[in-house]
């Protein structure tokens, strides 16, 4: 079995996001201990911008094909994914290799793999509450991944930016969760 591990944090030390994805990773890694985790740091190795020419160097998609888990880091930034994370989706999203176009309209190609993505948001966006309009993380993530055939798993840490209180309790609470996740 091999867990690719992403993060996109640009907070290092600091980020939830990498606190949670990692204490998912763990859990995972601690219940099946000869798994291989690849971890890609989409941060301190970042991938270009999407060029024509980065379609000829199929590696990340392969990586990301050769995995049996996925467990990514996103945080929120100005009400969507980091443009580090942008730039290893736009490598993953590969007609012929994670989706085709048929006669019915288009088909994952990806599924059978199991995506745990680690959000972590400064705000709330539940759905109904007036910030709901913003949300571009989850809602994007979800669309994405369900476009090559996945159903993502959420783990969120949210209102990290209300007060050191409130993060606290937050990040936590979504560090307990991941028990659950690798259960
Ligand atoms: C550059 C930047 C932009 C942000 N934009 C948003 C935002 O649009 N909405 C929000 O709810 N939080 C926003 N935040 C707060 C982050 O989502 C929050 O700090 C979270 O902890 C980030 O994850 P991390 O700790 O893993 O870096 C922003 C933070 C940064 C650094």
């Amino acid at each position: 079995m091999t867990i690719l591990h992403i993060d996109s944090s640009i907070t290092g030390e600091q980020s939830a996001s990498r606190a949670i994805s990692k204490a998912v990773v763990d859990q995972l890694h601690g219940a099946a201990p000869d798994a291989q985790v690849v971890h890609r740091d989409l941060v301190a190795e970042p991938l270009p911008h999407l060029t024509l020419d980065a379609f000829a160097d199929s590696s990340v998609v392969e990586e990301f094909l050769a995995a049996d888990t996925v467990v990514i880091g996103a945080p929120m930034y100005n009400f969507t994914l980091p443009t580090q994370l942008k730039a290893w989706l736009d490598r993953i999203l590969v007609a012929g290799k994670t989706f085709r176009y048929t006669e019915a309209g288009p088909e994952g190609l990806a599924g059978g793999k199991r995506v745990i993505i680690a959000l972590a948001r400064g705000g709330y966006y539940n759905a109904g509450s007036p910030a709901s309009a913003l949300e571009h993380l989850e809602t994007y993530l979800t669309g994405v991944f369900g476009f090559i055939g996945i159903r993502p798993e959420f783990v969120a840490a949210d209102g990290l930016n209300l007060g050191a209180e409130q993060r606290e309790s937050s990040v936590k609470q979504a560090l307990g969760e991941t028990v659950r996740l690798a259960a």
